[in-house]
């Protein structure tokens, strides 16, 4: 059997998990799957029918329908659908649904980079290395609003902080697959950190796992 090599990313919202996971997926050649976007796109098919998202069997047929190849990020960014996002993510059939399809894309050689907010305790908990990455909500509230400034938008700091703080909530609290680091998941707390100082940490971590395994 092909061995595939699994890399694991939880953590919060806005604490740097899709950039990582886009430097890691390339650097070590894998495959990658920003998991929220399948979330995503059942939130924002929800919408798009002006259908409310507490419609668990509607959201089961649109989880059905997602695509893995077929996911618009410019389209499902959007703010209000990541908060959606997080309301349809606490149904245990729709969550059944998507990881399925991410369990298939996780086996396909060589293997994948997937960031979310389970993957290394529910989705990959036989991942090869899990990461969890965090950075506390001031920080990552201010980071939000230099995005939003960055591209001539304007918001308050104290409004983002309390929706950060909210997300957080839901999706550590819902009963089904919260977010937590997996036991043996590394920490890496990119509060103080820029995002290349969290890829080198990242890669020390995953090089040294790899310079274990080859001498064992
Ligand atoms: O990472 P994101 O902001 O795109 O995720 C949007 C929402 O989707 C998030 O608030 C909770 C949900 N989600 C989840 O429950 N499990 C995942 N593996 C990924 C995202």
């Amino acid at each position: 059997m092909t061995h595939v090599f699994t890399i694991a990313i939880d953590g919060p919202a806005g604490a740097g998990k899709g950039t990582l996971a886009r430097r890691l997926a390339d650097h070590y050649r894998l495959n990658l799957l920003d998991t929220g976007l399948t979330y995503r796109a059942v939130a924002y098919a929800l919408i798009q029918h002006a259908l409310p998202l507490d419609n668990v069997s509607a959201a089961e047929t649109a989880a059905r329908q997602v695509n893995l190849a077929n996911l618009d990020r410019a389209v499902l960014s959007a703010h209000a659908v990541g908060e959606a996002a997080s309301k349809v993510a606490v149904y245990p059939t729709v969550r059944r649904i998507l990881v399925e399809k991410q369990r298939d894309f996780a086996k396909t050689p060589p293997g994948a980079v997937l960031d979310g907010r389970d993957i290394g305790t529910v989705v990959c908990p036989e991942a090869d290395i899990k990461l969890y990455v965090t950075a506390s909500a001031e920080v990552r509230a201010r980071r939000r609003l230099a995005e939003i400034e960055s591209i001539g938008g304007t918001a308050d700091f104290t409004e983002i902080l309390a929706d950060i703080v909210r997300r957080d909530e839901r999706d550590m609290g819902r009963a089904d697959s919260p977010l937590k680091p997996a036991a043996d998941a590394h920490l890496l707390d990119t509060s103080e950190m820029a995002i290349e100082a969290a890829f080198l940490a990242a890669m020390a971590i995953i090089d040294d796992v790899l310079a274990k395994r080859d001498k064992a």
